[in-house]
């Protein structure tokens, strides 16, 4: 069976956004540059983003418009005879569905608030803490939610690639666009708002630098968002390289597609603080801040139903969208590895997701006593695993088959990353790919770790 292709470069464009643009940008960005700094933080977020995150996409995209296989096949394809490449596959079909088996509950929770949002009795001193308090205590709703969020994505993905996956991501990233354009302005025109405006943009060093703790802990943010945000080393950016011709060089593509996700988590930003700040609610952290501090603050603004359920459908596009780019991934990975129909694969995946799905669930109500000191309830210790190990290992697995001759080889990576018109992969990056880069995903992989043995030694 021929493999099918994007029919159009915006399609592979805007679903490559779309499986950057997702919870890491509209949720964990918004408040890290707010604790770190403002746009001093963004700055030291752009350098990684530019060292370590565009160039690791690149090599992700070469890998799949190379091999024109998703992660099952393409080190197959690439290594030399006889090595040990493609065994790493599983690191990123393990990360795939780790992501996923979080993610869902995450992006149930955003649904769940579009009805909520839309009827709830604002302006009548509603309990918006219960409201987020009692859904997590629900196992039925939250489970509810969640298999809602499998069934429309797997429902898209099985319509297949041109017709399903692009043709409704282009859909809701178009949408998502406006609607965060529609909200931003909102916020930035309220009453108020340039306090939240100026807190939120302008460069606060002394925060950034307040301690080396303070520094290094920003550091550590600024890295990880990196890497979550792209979500690179799992094969999820891989696998639409592999649907795309050789028209325009990869580095383009891969500066577009990280242009655009920066551009929705900054201005993300621009939505929450501004309204805060113009209703004087402290902006929180942690899942709080969405689903608690800004339904206080919808309460108070006028038609807050219609400003609340909008910001919802704009988070829900956000998570769905990046939810039916990794189902894709492992769709592809299903039939690439065992030469399955994408029927099948959907079939098998459509009992298989939610069942795994299930324990982050349940870890915030019957399981809750479930808990890693250190980490957290089960959803922290799956985010831990594939945000802090996964998506690192994955990308130096991709990086060290790049450069080294005993993998793919620089000149090979080279000349697939630079075919086509656009920009070209800079080839001085040689040094920095092949020694800064593998040194600095070891002392990630460092930072997340030593911390949590600190606390289980210390006890
Ligand atoms: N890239 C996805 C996000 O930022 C995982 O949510």
């Amino acid at each position: 069976m021929e493999r099918e292709q994007f029919k159009s470069r915006l399609g592979f464009i805007l679903i490559s956004a779309g499986c950057a643009v997702g919870l890491g940008n509209v949720w964990r960005f918004p408040y890290i540059v707010g604790e770190y700094g403002g746009a001093a933080f963004i700055i030291l977020y752009l350098i990684f983003l530019a060292a370590l995150g565009i160039p690791i996409m690149v090599m992700e995209f070469a890998v799949g418009r190379a091999s024109k296989k998703g992660i099952a096949r393409a080190f197959n394809e690439l290594e030399p005879k006889g090595s040990w490449w493609h065994r790493f596959k599983w690191v990123g079909f393990c990360g795939l569905y780790l992501l996923m088996m979080f993610y869902t509950t995450v992006a149930g929770w955003m649904l769940a608030y579009i009805p909520k949002m839309a009827t709830a009795p604002f302006g009548m001193g509603m309990d918006v803490s219960g409201m987020f308090d009692s859904l997590l205590a629900d196992p039925v709703e939250l489970v509810v939610w969640m298999v809602v969020a499998c069934l429309i994505s797997l429902l898209v993905c099985s319509l297949g690639l041109q017709k399903g996956v692009e043709r409704i991501t282009k859909v809701m990233m178009v949408c998502l666009l406006l609607l965060i354009g529609i909200l931003a302005i909102r916020a930035c025109t309220l009453p108020g708002a340039g306090e939240g405006i100026a807190f939120y943009l302008l460069p606060d060093f002394g925060r950034l630098f307040a301690s080396p703790e303070q520094f290094s802990d920003a550091t550590f943010a600024a890295l990880g968002q990196a890497f979550f945000t792209l979500s690179i080393g799992i094969g999820s950016m891989e696998i639409f390289g592999s649907y795309i011709d050789k028209k325009y060089s990869l580095m383009g593509e891969a500066v577009r597609i990280a242009g655009l996700d920066t551009f929705v988590a900054v201005v993300t930003g621009l939505i929450i603080f501004p309204a805060c700040f113009a209703f004087s609610v402290s902006p929180d952290s942690g899942p709080g801040l969405v689903f608690i501090t800004l339904p206080a603050v919808f309460e108070q603004m006028w038609m807050g139903n219609l400003w609340a359920t909008l910001f919802f459908i704009f988070m829900g596009f956000a998570a769905i969208s990046t939810v039916i780019a990794v189902f894709e991934g492992i769709l592809s990975f299903w039939m690439d590895q065992w030469g399955m129909t994408r029927k099948k694969a959907v079939l098998i995946n459509c009992v298989l997701i939610p069942v795994l799905s299930l324990p982050c669930a349940l870890g915030f109500n019957v399981w809750s006593g479930v808990e890693l000191p250190g980490i957290g309830n089960i959803q922290a210790i799956e985010d831990f695993l594939v945000s802090n190990n996964l998506l690192v290992l994955g990308s130096l697995v991709f990086v060290l088959f790049c450069v080294t001759k005993r993998g793919w080889g620089w000149k090979s990576f080279l000349a697939e990353a630079n075919e086509g018109q656009g920009m070209r992969f800079p080839a001085w990056l040689r040094g920095w790919m092949s020694i800064g880069v593998p040194a600095l995903i070891i002392v990630i992989l460092l930072m997340g770790w030593i911390p949590l043995i600190a606390t289980w030694i210390g006890g």
